[in-house]
């Protein structure tokens, strides 16, 4: 029994079917959970029992063709059973509620982390101004996540932190998590968003005391310590690019950027423009302005959330791909 109540409890190291508990909330969603598996359990097994042994015992066969006569009511028994299940019932409410609640309530000294979600990618933006494509988070402190949409509804969950929260476009959604133990954990999209939804994709990275705090100020910098073409792969990657322009000549839902630069471009309506670096700073800020031929208008704008220097670094990086 001790072992069949660990597949439903867990420890932090996961389990038969549910994942390692990452946050200090995880033990105690998983303590509901389990609460309501095993009271289901506890009744299917009670009613199909109770089921079978009536059909057996009360089967018909000869000499025994009629009912046999049965009481019509049985208050106590009446009572009892349905009693019992409503206080069930609403102490998983109140449990349920209360979990939902903390969750919910983010303590007023939490560090901040604003999450963006796009077509395809997550975002991170910590308070220094720093964007990353990765959480990253100081361990034993409590996180708090400022989360929204700029285009259609994502669904951000970490499933070893027990977070689950559907990120909208022109709103804000605010969860929050305490991480219990330095290590990577999964982050997924869980609403279909569109052609890449299954690569929507981020890790959480936990840091051990001070490991935060050096991994921000290094991170921060790197558009003063590389140079810019090697920023700009950095951004590339880190910023969404990566996820519609392919930088080998493969087809995506942009065109890819192999060879680009300095060439010709064949524009919808016919037209065409050279693909200079005016041009590429046009289509990072006001994408539908010109569309290539052949591809859909659904890039989204850069507008406020790439820097001029980093535009900068981007088109850089786009020279070297010859
Ligand atoms: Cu974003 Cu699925």
């Amino acid at each position: 029994m001790g072992r069949l109540l660990s597949w439903a409890t867990i420890g932090t190291e996961g389990g038969f079917w549910l994942p390692s508990q990452g946050s200090e909330g995880a033990a105690e969603v998983d303590r509901i959970f389990g609460f309501v598996f095993w009271v289901s359990a506890f009744f299917f097994l009670l009613i199909v029992a109770l089921m079978v042994l009536f059909v057996i015992r009360y089967r018909r066969r000869p000499g025994r063709e009629d009912a046999e006569p049965s009481p019509r009511h049985n208050t106590p028994l009446e009572i009892t059973w349905t009693t019992i299940p409503i206080l069930i019932v609403i102490a998983i409410f109140i449990w349920g509620f209360k979990v939902y609640l903390d969750i919910n309530t983010p303590p007023a000294n939490a560090y901040e982390v604003l999450v963006t979600g796009q077509k395809w990618k997550w975002l991170f933006t910590y308070p220094n101004g720093h964007v990353d494509e990765n959480l990253h988070v100081p361990v034993a402190t409590p996180i708090r996540l400022v989360m929204t949409s700029e285009d259609v509804i994502h669904g951000f969950y970490i499933p070893a932190f027990r977070l689950k929260r559907d990120v909208v476009p022109g709103r804000y959604v605010k969860l929050w998590f305490q991480a219990t133990k330095p290590g990577e954990y999964q982050i997924y999209c869980t609403q279909y968003c569109g052609t890449g939804h299954s690569d929507m994709w981020a890790k959480a990275v936990v840091h051990e005391p001070g490991g935060f705090e050096r991994w921000l100020e290094d991170a921060s910098n790197f558009l003063a310590k590389m140079s810019p073409a090697e920023a700009g792969e950095r951004l590339y990657g880190t910023r969404g690019c990566a996820q519609c322009h392919s930088v080998d000549g493969k087809g995506g839902t942009g065109p890819t950027f192999k060879a680009m630069f300095g060439h010709q471009v064949p524009l919808d309506g016919g037209k065409a423009t050279v693909a200079d670096e005016n041009y590429i700073r046009e289509s990072i800020l006001e994408p539908q302005a010109k569309i290539v031929a052949g591809f859909q208008p659904v890039m989204p704008t850069f507008q406020g959330r790439l820097k001029d220097q980093e535009i900068t670094a981007i088109i850089e990086y786009l020279k070297t791909l010859k």
